[in-house]
């Protein structure tokens, strides 16, 4: 009997811990959020557009925590804030050429200043020379061009009185003696009612937000995670507000299967991102190494680096959304025009291969010297071979591809892409025009059988 008991106990430990029960906020099922996820599924490439206070400073997002100023030493950017030359139009005929179909706007960061006009604070750009809801500017106008509209808001605040002084904060220090001291008349509460009322604003002022993106937790000692947002209550409002809304994953409610909708891959290396595969997932990544406007700044990534990251998302079934931090003056400065200019080119002539795609089933594999991806469109049945060298040889020979191509060719002109198949038919070689077509990755589309 006894032996009965722990067999009993250790079958049920063990199918716990195989299927753990998620916890769940809603009782959505696995296809509506499937169903809810998909125009974002779809699309695969947004803009992300980190703008506020620190375009001024230009070195870093992060200024404010980095050279540990305070309040005072910070409030110079507030009363200098005078971007003249902001008009969201043409950030979203940028956006839109350069093929992105989403775009998630820093409404605030960090620093705690709000591009929107809260009834909250009065920390706020219609304060400012701005004199007005840059927030209701910039969703009118991406809406206008049939964009999607995402809201970054920060869960970390380094402005607000009551907002704790914590390990991540500008007056940050080694003793907790201090920290107590710091912090002695802060109220957390109230800070708390204060997100949970911004939130509340974004989301219901501006009409359908397609997408959340709170930034971020870091739990622990001196740290802040979902008990100091109180992120079930704040989550839940948030699907109450905006029921067709995506949220990211940095609101520290990971054991929740709905506590979030996609994980979030930051600044990583295309390499890494096939461990994400059959995940809902968006790496960020910026075109340098700051989000914010960061003038010195010349880590820039070139046009085939933001290329590897599109289209190696794409072909691990995941998103990019790639940052431009605007200046001071409201503008995407030349670099970042640059970019995007050529992303444009490029996926003016090979989108098709990016939009309702993902990675292929596995009976498509690549030879291991060839530096190339695939990616797929499993509606369509076609195939998409991303070439980042170009063959000097001219010819690709691409194995156990024997008797599953119906027809293939260039997807930039619709050019045939002749092809033979070798090795008892098992192998298919393909022949490539001597002259590599002028895009930095040239694409093979094939319709399979
Ligand atoms: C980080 C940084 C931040 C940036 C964000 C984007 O968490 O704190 O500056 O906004 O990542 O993913």
């Amino acid at each position: 009997m006894k032996k009965l008991i722990i067999l009993f106990l250790t079958v049920i430990l063990c199918a716990d811990f195989v299927y753990p029960q998620q916890k769940r906020l809603t009782n959505e099922t696995e296809s509506e959020k499937a169903e809810r996820m998909q125009w974002w599924t779809n699309d695969r490439f947004g803009m992300f557009i980190h703008w506020g206070l620190y375009a001024l400073p230009a070195r870093h997002e992060w200024v404010k925590q980095r050279e540990r100023l305070t309040n005072e030493q910070y409030q110079k950017y507030f009363e200098e804030f005078n971007p003249e030359k902001y008009d969201p139009v043409q950030w979203a005929k940028a956006a839109k050429a350069a093929g992105m179909k989403y775009a998630v706007l820093t409404t605030k960061h960090h620093e705690g200043f709000c591009l929107f006009d809260s009834k909250y604070t009065d920390y706020k750009a219609t304060n400012t020379k701005a004199n007005r809801d840059l927030v209701k500017e910039f969703v009118d106008a991406f809406r206008a061009e049939g964009l999607k509209v995402g809201f970054y808001y920060s869960l970390i605040d380094w402005h607000h009185p009551d907002f704790t002084v914590d390990r991540m904060h500008p007056q940050r220090t080694e003793s907790q003696s201090v920290y107590d001291s710091l912090n002695i008349g802060k109220d957390m509460n109230k800070y708390r009612t204060y997100l949970h009322n911004q939130v509340r604003e974004l989301l219901t002022n501006y009409g359908k937000i397609d997408i959340l993106w709170l930034d971020f937790s870091y739990p622990g000692e001196n740290g802040k995670g979902r008990d100091d947002w109180n992120s079930i209550e704040l989550i839940k409002m948030v699907r109450e507000l905006q029921p067709g809304i995506i949220i990211d994953n940095r609101a520290d409610l990971n054991d929740y299967a709905d506590g979030y909708d996609f994980e979030t891959p930051e600044q990583v290396s295309p390499k890494e991102l096939a461990k994400y595969k059959g995940k809902y997932w968006e790496t960020c990544q910026t075109f340098s190494g700051s989000w914010g406007y960061y003038r010195d700044e010349t880590s820039w990534k070139t046009h085939q680096q933001l290329l590897d990251l599109l289209i190696t998302s794409t072909a691990n079934g995941g998103n990019l959304l790639l940052n431009v931090g605007p200046t001071a003056k409201g503008e995407f400065d030349y670099r970042a025009r640059k970019a995007l200019k050529e992303l444009g080119y490029w996926m003016d002539a090979h989108s098709d291969a990016i939009y309702h795609c993902t990675y292929a089933p596995d009976e498509f594999a690549l030879p291991e010297n060839l530096n190339a991806r695939l990616t797929y469109n499993p509606t369509e049945r076609k195939l998409y071979l991303h070439l980042f060298d170009y063959p000097s040889t001219g010819t690709i020979t691409l194995p156990n591809y024997g008797g599953k191509v119906r027809y293939a060719q260039l997807l930039n002109d619709y050019s045939e892409i002749q092809y033979q198949q070798t090795n008892n038919n098992k192998d298919i070689i393909l022949t490539l025009p001597k002259v590599k077509p002028p895009y930095e990755v040239t694409v093979i589309e094939f319709l399979l059988k």
